[in-house]
């Protein structure tokens, strides 16, 4: 066959494969369109040891959060000595895939480092430790992490502030100092109050509320709330939790405040086996997310909590070794789930 005309089958083919791959949406374009950010929690250990991870990870997310590695204990195991070298991996990973990153989190009532838990403070040094760790962890990665859950999970279960070491080394007072210590170490950050079951209008979402919005009326520095939103399947397609309308609802109150909210820990979990049933329900539930934060505004990201059933949390902390919360199965193939998500980003009409 003479050279020309293999040359002309050559762009043809090259053409060809292009728009193909152009043609095939991910979660990151559907949700780029529609000014949205979309990511999921990593692991550096697994950024830099599986391949497919990292692979699936930058095409089909433009955002990453620390799934635990900049937690206290995690980042200061020594007292004043914190090991930067994970959050370095995520954040330098992150640059190179023009991914944003949200760090996770400056103050829980979990993963206190063995000296601080066994330590005795008075109110002013833990107000310093307080201050130090933020100060340094924030400032480290300042203009590089843009957004930082602050404190996690304050607020009890039935809605009252939740008996934390924090609390009692400070007092009531710990959150908005946090909240001023992140700003100070970082003004640009976007700086995030996050809890779970307060996705809808119930005691604790109320709750939730009232805490933010007497921030924002004292005018300590919060510019959004992370709505974590660990389901079961049903809990919103079936109103076991809070239905779409009841989320929309509470994601509109927050948007009022003149707050941004970012759904930050997705997963759906499930008893037993994951039947084709049990995926189909599921779908529905990560759609209808989908759905409720493309319909508010202040809605400005959604974030699972990992990514793939090859790595989640769940089996360890719910017992289930067959769980399956995620929207790509252990072999990163895309599960119903997935489809619901790129069907809602691509074509949902509030
Ligand atoms: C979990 C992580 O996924 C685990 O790897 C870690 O061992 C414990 O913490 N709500 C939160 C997250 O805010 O920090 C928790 O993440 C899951 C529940």
């Amino acid at each position: 066959m003479r050279f020309g005309l293999r040359f002309v089958i050559w762009v043809v083919m090259m053409m060809g494969i292009q728009m193909n791959a152009q043609e095939s949406p991910t979660l990151r374009t559907q949700a780029e369109t529609r000014g949205l950010m979309i990511g999921a929690a990593v692991q550096s250990g697994l950024l830099a040891n599986d391949s497919q991870y990292a692979e699936t990870l930058s095409r089909e997310f433009d955002l990453v959060a620390t799934e635990y590695e900049t937690k206290m204990c995690e980042i200061q195991r020594q007292q004043g000595v914190m090991d930067f070298r994970a959050t370095d991996a995520i954040v330098a990973f992150a640059e190179a895939h023009d991914m944003q990153v949200r760090g996770h989190t400056l103050l829980w009532h979990q993963c206190f480092p063995p000296w601080l838990e066994r330590g005795t403070f008075t109110r002013a040094e833990a107000i310093n430790i307080m201050r130090d760790h933020i100060y340094t962890l924030v400032g480290r990665y300042k203009g590089r992490i843009f957004a930082w859950d602050v404190v996690n999970e304050a607020i009890g279960d039935q809605g009252g502030k939740r008996r934390t070491q924090w609390r009692e080394l400070v007092g009531d007072d710990y959150i908005e100092q946090a909240f001023q210590f992140a700003h100070e170490a970082d003004p640009g950050a976007l700086l995030f109050y996050n809890d779970y079951s307060a996705e809808g209008t119930n005691r604790k979402a109320n709750a939730v509320y009232d805490l933010v919005k007497d921030f924002v009326d004292r005018g300590i520095p919060i510019h959004g709330v992370g709505l974590q939103m660990h389901l079961r399947i049903g809990d919103v397609s079936l109103r076991r939790l809070a239905g779409k309308d009841e989320i929309i609802a509470n994601m509109r109150r927050l948007g009022e405040l003149g707050l941004q909210v970012h759904i930050t820990e997705m997963d759906v979990r499930h008893d037993g086996l994951p039947t084709p049933e049990l995926l189909a329900q599921q779908a529905e539930d990560y759609r209808q997310v989908v759905e409720a934060c493309l319909t508010v505004e202040a809605c400005k990201a959604i974030v699972t909590w990992g990514f793939t059933d090859r790595y989640t949390w769940i089996p360890q902390f719910f017992g289930n070794p067959d769980a399956a919360p995620l929207p790509f199965d252990k072999d990163y193939q895309p599960k119903p789930a997935y489809e619901a998500m790129i069907n809602a980003l691509t074509n949902f009409q509030p």
